[in-house]
């Protein structure tokens, strides 16, 4: 088993203060907010705050806490987001923040944080200006509370945002932005759509895999992805097609949260950084765009780092203690891929308008080639590609699983 190596010297674990997990969770918001301050705000988007505000607010006013509501927060949140977010916070003299979503609402929440107890732009504290942990001040309590299985955002240190005066994204990191509590209530789940289902927790698995076969991967950071993966494995497919089935919701719920202590304290690798540029591409959720790129990146890195990718291959079912290390390694990118089918997942692209034509998509491989590079992933990944063969890598995905008539679509 690999442990922290000379040259990551030692590893900083991080996690959320508390962590409130099962059915009912939700109503401790109120507990926890009154521990930290007096006045809360909500952070999060109109659509979930329709849905599941009117609990929390209760559960907030129920503990005596005051509660401010910032309910603008857009996918893929923007720097202007965070700024009209940061502006309620101030103009109504809060102290604690309550983050109601996914991975946005987390995002923005752990923003409106570092502006709260921090001086500077936003932009000014990614990594590409400040480095890693700049983030000079710890952030105000911030309780999560996630109402999708997949982000894992609530138990990391980083935060994404998009500036759209440059059309890019970019990552904020340190531990001073930690959550100091998550709430994890599989039962907000429940109401999630199949779609976001799949993607979700196609999502939590790329975190799981990928965090397992980082060059930063260790004991610590494998044992939460094998357990994710496992869970995750026996518990999406019966999430997606009963999502009343709250063993499976729970299952779920506590493997994102493994899959997100996992790329947290290790990192994702080349998927998420090809899914970022086309996801934007094709204007599809960042979980579809991970699944549909996932089993070429593993049948690509199986030989470079074959013993995870057997175990990969065994716990999915694909493999067995007859096959050897190496056999077993090349059938983890197939057996990916019907972990995908299971769900259909591909199918959902339809829900997105037509795919670009193969021409207008070899137009932009260059471009996506490159942000992909520029996000760093890459260099996480085991095997490290060449332009060329990140390029081809963008081609196989159109022609296998893009194209209205390519082997995964048919
Ligand atoms: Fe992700």
């Amino acid at each position: 088993m690999s442990e922290p190596t000379p040259e990551h010297g030692t590893r900083v674990v991080v996690s959320p203060g508390r962590t409130v997990l099962g059915v009912d969770a939700v109503e401790k918001t109120g507990t926890y907010a009154a521990r930290h301050g007096e006045k809360v705000l909500i952070v999060a988007s109109q659509q979930i705050f329709d849905i599941h505000g009117e609990r929390i607010v209760d559960a907030l006013e129920g503990a005596g806490v005051e509660v401010a509501t910032f309910t603008d927060v857009r996918p893929d949140p923007t720097v202007e987001n965070v700024e009209a977010a940061h502006q309620v916070w101030d103009a109504e003299g809060c102290d604690v923040i309550v983050t109601l979503g996914g991975g946005s609402s987390i995002d923005v929440g752990k923003s409106v944080g570092i502006l709260a107890t921090n001086e500077g732009s936003i932009r000014s504290f990614g990594v590409d200006k400040a480095g890693y942990e700049g983030v000079p001040n710890p952030a105000p309590p911030i309780i999560a509370v996630n109402t999708t299985a997949g982000t894992g955002s609530e138990t990391t240190r980083t935060a994404v945002l998009s500036d759209e005066s440059t059309s890019t994204k970019f990552i904020i990191v340190s531990e001073n932005i930690v959550p100091d509590v998550a709430i994890e209530d599989p039962e907000l789940t429940r109401s999630l759509p199949k779609s976001h289902t799949a993607f979700t927790g196609i999502d939590a698995f790329t975190h799981a895999i990928e965090a397992f076969t980082s060059v930063k991967s260790y004991s610590v950071t494998d044992d939460y992805a094998r357990d994710a993966m496992e869970r995750i494995v026996d518990s999406l497919a019966l999430a997606w097609s009963n999502g009343d089935n709250m063993k499976a919701r729970t299952e779920m719920m506590i493997a994102q949260f493994k899959a997100g202590k996992a790329f947290g304290n290790s990192s994702v690798a080349l998927v998420h950084g090809m899914a970022r540029p086309l996801g934007a591409q094709l204007h599809i959720p960042h979980g579809l765009a991970n699944g549909l790129i996932l089993p070429y990146v593993v049948e690509f890195n199986s030989m470079a780092a074959p013993e995870k990718y057997a175990e990969v291959a065994r716990l999915l079912g694909a493999a067995d203690e007859f096959d050897g290390t190496r056999q077993a390694a090349a059938k983890a990118g197939d057996a990916v891929e019907q972990l995908c089918e299971d769900i259909s997942l591909v199918d959902y692209l339809d829900e997105f308008g037509e795919v670009p034509s193969r021409e207008e998509y070899l137009d932009v491989v260059p471009e996506m080639t490159q942000d992909a590079f520029d996000s760093g992933s890459p260099d996480n990944n085991p095997r490290t590609p060449t332009r060329d063969e990140l390029e081809e890598l963008f081609v196989t995905v159109y022609d296998d699983a893009l194209a209205p008539d390519s082997r995964r679509r048919s």
